[in-house]
């Protein structure tokens, strides 16, 4: 009996641990990272990001995790609970309310991009990328993004996708096949980092990437890596805090954070150290914006032995990832609709792809027919990101570890910690001072 009972523990962390690392894992850190870095002068935004992933991310994951573990609900509910028991105000529930918005607007543009490398796994396969298309390889995301009809269909393509998951009950299986792909995409990046040593532009892109110019520093800067920091790691809306719920008290919360946080970064540095060599050997743009991982990788592709194959597994296991964690995205807007609809799950699950569908559309439209468009100076597609990453993410996440210092009882994080004396009072000034003061003067230093 006892033996059955450790196994199924082990089972569960482990399943957690996927869940998790799928959410966190996707084209966050393989398509927005790197060309964040290149938007934002290199190594100062890579340096910047990373204290904010060890000083501000991480404590902020366990906090989710943590509310979630107590609370034992969805974010909504769960936050309604913590704060009756611990006799604070009900406006606390409104974190978890902002989580499922933010999700219903990230998951839109998330699905245009995700349609982009569907459409590149395909047309690397069939070789109307590369080889028998008019159209040259640098060309030919130019050309994609004019064609609002082909965005529209793999962008639709890749809701379908999610929604079936979701709808069909199969996340556990999509993580399961994870388990294994995920290893597989860190081998073919590492292949292409393998490729970029060759080419004259590695030195230049490790330059770039790791030594900091910090005359690039700004206020922008600052506040685009902590955003990124908690886009990354799937933070901020409620989404690590629905898994917190359904984790055993026997897990420990910070070695497992810590284990998800470093994967996660570590897939994103390599990520850059795949792409930037690509940039630098044929004289690119390393600021050319959400295209960069898109223009770039073909041309690797096209100067190795077997690149298309190779570049049709490579967007195959990126669009995996990116699934992983758009079922992360999806789950929040359809369980909501479940327990507070008269809605099955599968109808839920419809509507709730459906409306992130349609504004997907916009999203899309803002490369094409609607690029003119640009309140508040930036394009719908960019406006979403903006407002999500740049102030849902932070303001959200922010609530949830002020929260989890400032007004849980003390004893119950003590208990779900776990902590020794010392990991308490490190825990204590991280988790009060260090991560939500970093926050607060990111934010009003950038505004
Ligand atoms: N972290 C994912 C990525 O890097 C995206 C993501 C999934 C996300 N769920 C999230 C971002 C919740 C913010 C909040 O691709």
């Amino acid at each position: 009996m006892a033996k059955n009972h450790t196994h199924a523990q082990w089972s569960s962390r482990t399943a957690f641990v996927l869940a998790a690392t799928g959410s966190a894992v996707g084209l966050g850190n393989i398509w927005k990272f790197p060309y964040m870095v290149g938007d934002s002068g290199g190594a100062v935004f890579v340096l910047v990001y990373l204290v904010c992933i060890a000083l501000i991310g991480l404590p902020i994951l366990v906090s989710e995790w943590l509310l979630g573990r107590r609370g034992q609900s969805n974010p909504v509910n769960t936050m309604q609970t913590l704060s009756r028991e611990s006799k604070k105000s009900p406006d606390w529930v409104l974190v978890g309310i902002a989580g499922i918005l933010g999700s219903f607007l990230i998951l839109s543009f998330y699905s245009v991009v995700g349609g982009w490398s569907l459409n590149y796994a395909w047309s690397t396969l069939t070789g109307d990328l590369g080889q028998s298309s008019g159209v040259a390889v640098g060309d030919y995301f130019d050309t994609l993004l004019k064609q609002p009809g082909t965005l529209l269909f793999w962008h639709t393509l890749f809701m379908l996708l999610t929604f079936g998951i979701v709808a069909g009950g199969v996340k556990g299986g999509l993580e399961r096949a994870a388990k294994w792909l995920m290893p597989l995409l860190i081998v073919a990046l590492i292949g292409l980092i393998g490729f970029g040593a060759t080419t004259s532009g590695f030195k230049e892109a490790a330059t770039f990437m790791f030594s900091p110019d910090w005359s690039k520093l700004n206020g922008g800067v600052v506040l685009a890596a902590l955003g990124h920091a908690f886009f990354t790691l799937s933070l901020g809306m409620g989404i690590m805090m629905a898994y917190g719920s359904y984790l055993g008290q026997d897990v420990n919360l910070i070695k497992t954070a810590r284990t998800v946080v470093i994967l996660d970064t570590v897939i994103a540095l390599g990520a850059g150290m795949a792409i930037f060599p690509v940039v630098f050997a044929n004289n690119l743009d390393p600021s050319a914006g959400p295209g960069l991982l898109f223009v770039t990788l073909p041309l690797a592709f096209i100067d190795m032995p077997g690149g298309f194959a190779f570049g049709a597994i490579f967007f195959a296991l990126l669009t995996v990832a990116a699934l992983t964690s758009a079922i992360s995205l999806l789950e929040p807007v359809t369980e909501f609709l479940e327990e507070r609809t008269p809605l099955s799950r599968l109808a839920s699950a419809f509507v709730a792809a459906l409306a992130t569908w349609t504004l997907g559309i916009a999203a899309l439209l803002a490369f094409n027919l609607w690029s003119g468009f640009a309140p508040f100076g930036l394009d719908i597609f960019n406006l979403l990101d903006a407002l999500t990453s740049k102030l849902m993410l932070p303001l959200t996440g922010l609530a949830a570890i002020v929260f989890t210092a400032w007004f849980l009882d003390g004893e119950s994080v003590k208990q779900e910690l776990g902590l020794g004396p010392k990991g308490r009072v490190l825990w204590h000034y991280v988790s009060r001072y260090v991560a939500p003061i970093g926050v607060i003067v990111v934010f009003f230093n950038s505004l």
